[in-house]
């Protein structure tokens, strides 16, 4: 049970946009909120600023979340985990992992967050929230299994869009793993929002979203974190199904076609097979 009716959230990207939008509302709500965030000093001016524990975690480098994971599983309960930490990248980079950078900071460094933290989650029938994105559908559809980290056909908006139909296929294959062990596994798409996403992609994402022509288009941020808010303080079965993937309210359909039904548990083991060393 939670602890007075107050729920332990952690919400990773919690230091700006979206996360720090809905790490606001839930701190009002009276819920006990975890902060995570990248920069050091933006981190701790807003967990100051919320009167929250925080910590950091670069998602380029996997030892970070290894030890952030090890910093959370020191905490009693964690009730939930929004993995809402992201962006788009400008180019094809790999990390000194050794990854392609948008599939590590949008993907894989979650799924291993989320591997490390499983015992916790489990124990503390946890809702776990992916923080996905209709760039999935608008650029990810042709999402190849066999090429996650999209090695043919990269493009930004590609990658960006394959990482986060990743984030809705994860979702799918921890539900399914996990989900009679308590956990719930849900996602989401925010939307599109005015917030620093885009500052390190290419230049048309910066002009959308840096600009004054972001108001055409773009709902605030504390709009969007009802989104995740709703998720975090809901029940799921009765407020969302687990599995799935919302666009607020209502399911999202997947423009992605899983001939076979195989794409999610092939996702799964090539992001153990390459976590191996971290996990
Ligand atoms: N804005 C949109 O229109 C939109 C649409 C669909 C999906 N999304 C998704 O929503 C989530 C939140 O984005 P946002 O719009 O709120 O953008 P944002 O204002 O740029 O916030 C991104 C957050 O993620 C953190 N972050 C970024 N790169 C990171 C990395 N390499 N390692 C660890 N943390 C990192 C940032 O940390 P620091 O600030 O401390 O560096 C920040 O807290 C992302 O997953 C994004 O892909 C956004």
């Amino acid at each position: 049970m939670e602890n007075d009716g107050r729920k332990t959230i952690v919400i990773t990207g919690g230091s700006d946009g979206i996360g720090y939008a809905a790490a606001r509302a839930l701190v009002k709500a009276g819920q006990n909120v975890i902060l995570v965030g990248r920069n050091p000093e933006k981190t701790a001016r807003v967990a100051n600023e919320l009167g929250v524990p925080y910590h950091l975690a670069d998602y380029s480098r996997l030892s970070d979340v290894v030890r952030l994971a090890g910093e959370l599983n020191a905490y009693d309960r964690i009730d939930v985990l929004a993995n809402n930490a992201g962006g788009a990248q400008r180019e094809r980079k790999l990390t000194d992992d050794g990854f392609e950078r948008t599939f590590q900071i949008n993907l894989l460094a979650q799924f291993l967050l989320t591997r490390l933290l499983l015992d916790k989650l489990a124990a503390s029938n946890a809702t776990v929230i992916q923080t996905a994105s209709i760039a999935a559908n608008l650029f990810g559809a042709d999402f190849d299994p066999a090429d996650p980290e999209s090695e043919n056909g990269y493009t930004s908006f590609r990658a960006y869009g394959r990482a986060k139909l990743c984030d809705i296929l994860f979702t799918r294959e921890l539900q399914r793993r996990y989900g009679d062990r308590g956990l719930c596994a849900v996602a989401f798409e925010p939307g599109v929002v005015r917030t620093n996403f885009g500052s390190e992609a290419g230049r048309f994402v910066r002009f959308c979203y840096h600009t004054p022509l972001k108001y055409l288009f773009t709902i605030s941020p504390e709009k969007s974190a009802r989104r995740l808010t709703r998720l975090a303080l809901g029940a799921p079965g009765a407020d969302f199904t687990p599995g799935e993937v919302y666009s607020f309210k209502k399911l999202l359909r997947l423009k992605f076609r899983d001939a076979d039904g195989s794409a999610a548990a092939s996702l799964w083991d090539a992001c153990e097979a390459r976590l191996t060393p971290w996990l």
